[in-house]
């Protein structure tokens, strides 16, 4: 018998790459994504005409804070929790979607995958941002300080998912720092950054441009959460980065470069909630998962690059 998986946010960037992976491992997969407005849907809709084809593919467009969830999670034997309102700088001013869609969907699924019998996992997609300014790296043991209602509900969720650890269901949070590669949500950084040196517009540059990221390509992130599904580690956050952090300067050196353009910086003030650095200590990562990073940031950026290159030229054909 195949073993069935729930993915939820699995129209979201991260979550159709790892449900894509699922299915091509012969994995059966039950997709929960309720298309919220956080971005173009027309991407989320992409993926889903994508993943449908597949025959051991099962969408489910339900809100999961509101939704009767215990018929979906018959049989399923882990659940990936992706779901969840992303953005730090979009978190100010709108908190009651991220709290929907971060605390209270997290809840609502946990109910019910405790009443599931045959749910033995759950891995949920925490983030770095709960570390705020920290000290560097970025110690799972060390002190969380969030910056934005983004990073609090992140870590609200994580807290609510970890207690839950034990009696039959085990828990895993993987703290995630800043994912890129193909697919890469259109409000992220690297995204938004490629995009303006291709079409020959101003890139804005939100404060002096020596802050630093620990970049992790999606592909990794994706191993990394298919690992903590049979780990024997549980009820414990886990870091997983890329494994070296780069200043956006240096990303900018690379874009040029990969695009032949010369880019023009517009330079706004520092962005309120983010980190000025980020970067993972990653030893449980290694000890828990067996998990390193394999791709580095010159290898995915370029991978990143080129697929929005023909995205634009698609978009520019059909319109
Ligand atoms: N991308 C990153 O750099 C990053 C870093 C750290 C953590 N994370 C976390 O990883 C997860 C995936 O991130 P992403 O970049 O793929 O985001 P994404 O926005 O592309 O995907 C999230 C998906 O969840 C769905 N969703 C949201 N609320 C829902 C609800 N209540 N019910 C059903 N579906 C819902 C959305 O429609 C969306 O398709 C998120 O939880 C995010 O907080 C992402």
């Amino acid at each position: 018998m195949t073993s069935t998986s729930m993915v939820t946010g699995a129209l979201g960037f991260i979550g159709s790459r790892l449900t894509a992976q699922l299915l091509e491992d012969g994995y059966d997969v039950i997709g929960v994504d309720c298309v919220t407005d956080a971005y173009d849907a027309s991407e989320k809709f992409m993926r889903l005409d994508t993943l449908r084809v597949n025959p051991h593919y099962r969408h489910a467009g339900v809100d999961l804070a509101d939704a009767p969830l215990d018929e979906l999670l018959s049989g399923v034997d882990v659940v990936y929790h992706l779901a969840g309102r992303a953005g730090v700088r979009d978190s100010f001013g709108s908190a009651a979607k991220y709290r929907h869609d971060n605390i209270q969907a997290t809840e609502s699924l946990l109910q019910s995958a405790r009443r599931a019998p045959t749910v033995r996992r759950i891995v949920y997609a925490s983030s770095s941002s709960v570390y705020g300014n920290a000290k560097l790296p970025f110690n799972e043991e060390g002190p969380t300080i969030p910056l934005s209602p983004y990073g609090q509900s992140k870590l609200d969720a994580e807290r609510l998912c970890l207690e839950m650890d034990g009696d039959g269901m085990t828990t895993t949070a993987l703290r995630y720092f800043t994912v890129y590669g193909p697919g890469q949500r259109p409000d992220m950084g690297l995204r938004l950054f490629a995009e303006a040196a291709i079409l020959r517009r101003p890139l804005k540059l939100f404060g002096d441009g020596t802050q630093s990221r620990d970049f992790t390509y999606v592909d990794d992130i994706v191993t990394a959460t298919r690992l903590a599904a049979d780990c024997s580690a549980s009820g414990v956050a886990i870091n997983v980065g890329g494994g070296s952090r780069i200043t956006l300067w240096e990303v900018f050196e690379i874009l040029a470069e990969l695009t032949g353009e010369r880019l023009a910086i517009e330079h706004e003030p520092f962005a309120r909630g983010d980190a000025k650095h980020t970067g993972a200590l990653l030893d449980r990562a290694e000890t828990l998962l067996g998990f390193t990073a394999k791709v580095d940031f010159v290898e995915g950026y370029t991978a990143q690059v080129r697929w929005l290159q023909s995205l634009l030229r698609d978009a520019r054909r059909t319109a």
